[in-house]
């Protein structure tokens, strides 16, 4: 991504009337170590969850599969790949015939998901792709293979209900008959759980979204006085929708070169960064056949906190 869109987004984000900023920008080297402790902390359950899902239950994904050998597993927004790897590992073992094609828009992320994966499965067929999620699947849709694409992780919910329809339909245009679609969603539970999940003791969450204006200042020449923000963060089980945000403690200006401009904040004035959707089964049923799926299975955890649902278009 280059300095110029993220120069852009943060201009556009923090000009608008309810400021925000894309959680995209979460993830650069600091914050992806930030994450990192924050799929450690006990409070934040679904990396654990999913773990736990795809590798007691790998076999019984593969088998639901129903394809005849060779065909490809196709993943969006892989990261660190250790969960895929579960699913992976049962595949490699049994010799069946596939390829997995990572996609990412990151080549550094790509590269090491590449060299991480042949280091514990050595006989693996990897092929990578960078670019955008769009463009690559509608190059792989005139392969003849039958695929299997990868959506896990807490991924989907963070798009709002209109994008997520959006963005199922593309995938579903993109896909040939008979294609599957695993999907990781995050489900509701005991508030309680969600809400420190997202808002844990230690503060580590607050680091990870305090860290947003650490890299504008780094990056694009910012002076947010980072003293002088608060994290909060909010679970609304009526709707199961975590929304996280910054709070400007007091009424201030803050300056970024790249961009010459000074943006103004009230006191207790929000910046928007989060939302992280947790699902009801019967909302993700909606969700696939209004998009032109067919569920054919949910693979939830034994505390039933996650599941990544198999769909068949
Ligand atoms: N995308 C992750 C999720 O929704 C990231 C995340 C974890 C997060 N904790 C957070 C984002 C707290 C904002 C605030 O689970």
């Amino acid at each position: 991504m280059s300095d110029n869109t993220f120069a852009k987004d943060i201009h556009k984000g923090l000009s608008a009337p309810l400021k925000h900023i894309s959680s995209k920008y979460f993830y650069d080297d600091i914050g992806s170590g930030i994450f990192q402790e924050i799929m450690k902390m006990p409070e934040y359950y679904p990396t654990a969850c999913e773990f736990e899902i795809l590798s007691m239950q790998g076999s019984e994904i593969i088998q639901r599969l129903n394809f005849n050998a060779p065909f490809n597993i196709v993943e969006f927004g892989a990261g660190d790949g250790i969960k895929t790897r579960q699913l992976l590992k049962k595949l490699v073992e049994t010799n069946v015939d596939f390829s997995y094609v990572p996609i990412d828009i990151s080549k550094k992320a790509i590269e090491a998901l590449e060299a991480n994966m042949l280091e514990h499965l050595p006989d693996l067929k990897i092929r990578p792709m960078i670019g955008n999620y769009f463009s690559m699947i509608e190059e792989l849709s005139h392969s003849g293979v039958p695929s299997l694409f990868l959506f896990l992780g807490g991924n989907i919910g963070n798009y709002e209900v209109h994008e997520v329809n959006s963005l199922l339909a593309s995938f579903n245009q993109c896909m040939k008959t008979g294609d599957k679609l695993l999907t990781g969603f995050d489900l509701q539970k005991n508030p309680s759980t969600i809400r420190y999940a997202y808002d844990d003791p230690k503060g580590i969450t607050k680091a990870f979204n305090i860290n947003l204006l650490h890299r504008i200042n780094r990056e694009l020449g910012g002076n947010f006085k980072t003293s002088q923000f608060d994290f909060y963060s909010f679970y609304n089980p009526v709707n199961g929708e975590v929304r996280s945000y910054l709070v400007s403690l007091v009424k201030q200006k803050v300056h970024i070169q790249r961009t010459d401009k000074c943006y103004d904040f009230e006191q207790n004035e929000l910046i928007r960064t989060e939302l992280s959707k947790k699902y009801t089964l019967p909302e993700i049923e909606n969700s696939a056949s209004a998009n032109g799926f067919t569920v054919m299975e949910h693979f939830l955890d034994c505390k039933h906190y996650f599941t990544d649902s198999l769909w068949v278009k």
